[in-house]
């Protein structure tokens, strides 16, 4: 079973990716984790987050113990992936790896809940269950604002704002794979959900789509 989640950021996409693939002991890609990784990898060589040679390069190094970096969370690793994530080098370097996993997960699991911008579209267009998670600008930026301060750290509301609009609207219009709903996925809007809502409903369309 494969169950692909997409959305921007903020969304509830990882909280709700989570529930699931514990629900249906299901393995767990979060492949932002990735692109943030590449990112980070271009930053720390101080190189130019918008020189695609470089960030293609750094895909193609990716190894798994980058994703246990700890800055991988920060606020710089999100604007960095959001960056290098628009170059089609990169998004190729990537894209075998996460169809590996979907089609081979670890630890003898039945399938993998994956989570990220172009699941549904292009890493996995047969997934068993697509799931399209938004919530308005407002309503995420309003959730990052409070996790940043919820651990320790400055953040400015207005300037959380306007980045979370920044990067949707790069994650949006690149040429290649940008975030967009696949025709056949099932939209929920988070604005007004708490994560158990969002479950129960993500649970009501898996159920659905299964009968
Ligand atoms: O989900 P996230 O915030 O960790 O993602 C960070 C950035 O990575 C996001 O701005 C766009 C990019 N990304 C992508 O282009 N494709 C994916 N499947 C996942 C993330």
């Amino acid at each position: 079973m494969i169950i692909a989640i997409d959305g921007p950021a903020a969304a509830g996409k990882g909280t709700l990716a989570r529930r699931l693939a514990d629900h249906f002991g299901l393995a767990l890609l979060d492949t932002g984790l990735l692109y943030r990784a590449v990112g980070m990898a271009v930053a720390r060589q101080n190189a130019d987050l918008d020189d695609p040679g470089v960030a293609e390069a750094a895909a193609i190094a990716l190894k798994p113990q980058d994703l246990e970096a700890r800055d991988l969370r920060t606020d710089a690793a999100a604007d960095a992936a959001s960056r290098v994530s628009a170059v089609p080098g990169v998004r190729k370097a990537l894209l075998e790896f996460q169809r590996g996993f979907a089609a081979h997960p670890p630890d003898a699991k039945q399938g993998a809940v994956l989570d990220g911008r172009d699941i549904g579209t292009v890493v996995c267009p047969d997934a068993d269950v697509k799931l399209f998670i938004t919530a308005s600008a407002e309503v995420r930026a309003e959730r990052r604002y409070k996790e940043l301060l919820d651990r320790g750290l400055e953040a400015i509301h207005g300037r959380v704002l306007a980045d979370m609009k920044e990067r949707d609207a790069r994650d949006s219009d690149r040429a290649v794979s940008p975030l967009e709903p696949a025709k056949d996925a099932h939209q929920l809007d988070t604005s007004d959900l708490d994560a158990d809502q969002a479950f129960a409903a993500a649970l009501g369309f898996i159920n659905s789509a299964n009968t």
